[in-house]
């Protein structure tokens, strides 16, 4: 992979990185589109990480499609897909690790403890591997977005970071690959978490900035459907991931909940339209 990296470099092609864990969906292929339009070569990475997985989560289970994958990548145009063993990528004696402090530790952190070292340690490998000129995230994930464009900004990494919106079902629920868990009930259920943000939406668009009143609608929503249980549901600026009790500046409302067994993120990004402005955007 490095010796490709290298030659495309060489041929001052602009390198596209879109890294996955496979399984994949149409969230993922959103973003091998707009590598696309961006760079003369993308690469997809496939690696299920097992750093990033808790010792009591799904790692064993996460489903894994490659031969499919493959024929989506194909499909999607990506010029090379790297998928390395893990045996390559954390050899005997492994020992070293990237972790953003603070950020990591907060949300989905809290609630997975060494999930973001696992992503950073990861990430950074690619990057090192791949020295991608561009490198696409989904928004769905919106802590590793940050934590990701904080690692690059702390260790003056080249990889410019592109965020790319969330991809949805038909109903609204946002596509993951831990989908494929939930069963007909559940998957119904599931729909809450954008109905929940629907609503908030609707409260910002009339005018509500209060963080407290947003947080108890999110929490009145999400509680009302009993096969769901909230992990957190949280409003917080979009730089550290602190609890804002005004929305005045850029946000996100954050959920985490389990359906069942399976555990599902979600979240709205909202901004000032101008700076300082009271006019608000929403992206869910
Ligand atoms: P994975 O869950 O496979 O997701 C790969 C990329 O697809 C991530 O950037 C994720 O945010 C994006 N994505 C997932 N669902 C999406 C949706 N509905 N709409 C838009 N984008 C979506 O995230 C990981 O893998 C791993 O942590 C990884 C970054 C590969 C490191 O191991």
């Amino acid at each position: 992979m490095k010796q490709i990296a290298r030659q495309a470099r060489t041929e001052s092609r602009v390198i596209g990185l879109v890294p996955t864990m496979g399984a994949l969906h149409t969230g993922h292929a959103s973003l091998i589109e707009r590598a696309r339009k961006d760079c003369s070569t993308v690469i997809a990475s496939i690696f299920v990480n097992p750093a990033q997985f808790g010792p009591n989560e799904d790692f064993t289970k996460y489903p894994r499609t490659f031969e499919s994958d493959k024929e989506k990548l194909e499909a999607a145009g990506v010029d090379y897909l790297f998928a390395p063993e893990a045996a390559e990528v954390y050899p005997k004696n492994f020992s070293t690790y990237a972790s953003v402090e603070g950020l990591s530790e907060r949300l989905e952190g809290k609630s997975r403890p060494g999930h973001f070292r696992g992503v950073a340690t990861v990430v950074l490998k690619l990057f090192e591997i791949i020295q991608p000129n561009y490198a696409y995230f989904g928004r769905k994930d919106a802590q590793q977005v940050r934590i990701i464009s904080k690692m690059v900004q702390d260790l003056n990494l080249d990889a410019e970071i592109v965020t790319c919106p969330i991809v949805r079902e038909a109903d609204g629920l946002a596509l993951s690959s831990r989908n494929v868990y939930l069963n007909a009930q559940e998957r119904t259920a599931a729909i809450v978490l954008h109905r929940a943000l629907s609503a908030a939406k609707s409260e910002l668009a009339a005018g509500v900035r209060n963080a407290l009143e947003l947080q108890r609608l999110l929490e009145r929503v999400l509680f009302a459907e009993k096969l769901v249980r909230v992990d957190y549901a949280e409003i917080v600026e979009a730089e550290a991931f602190e609890p804002v009790t005004w929305v005045s500046k850029a946000c996100y409302i954050l959920l985490a909940a389990y359906v069942g067994k399976t555990r599902l993120i979600d979240n709205l990004y909202v901004e000032p339209r101008e700076p300082g402005s009271d006019d608000l955007t929403v992206q869910l």
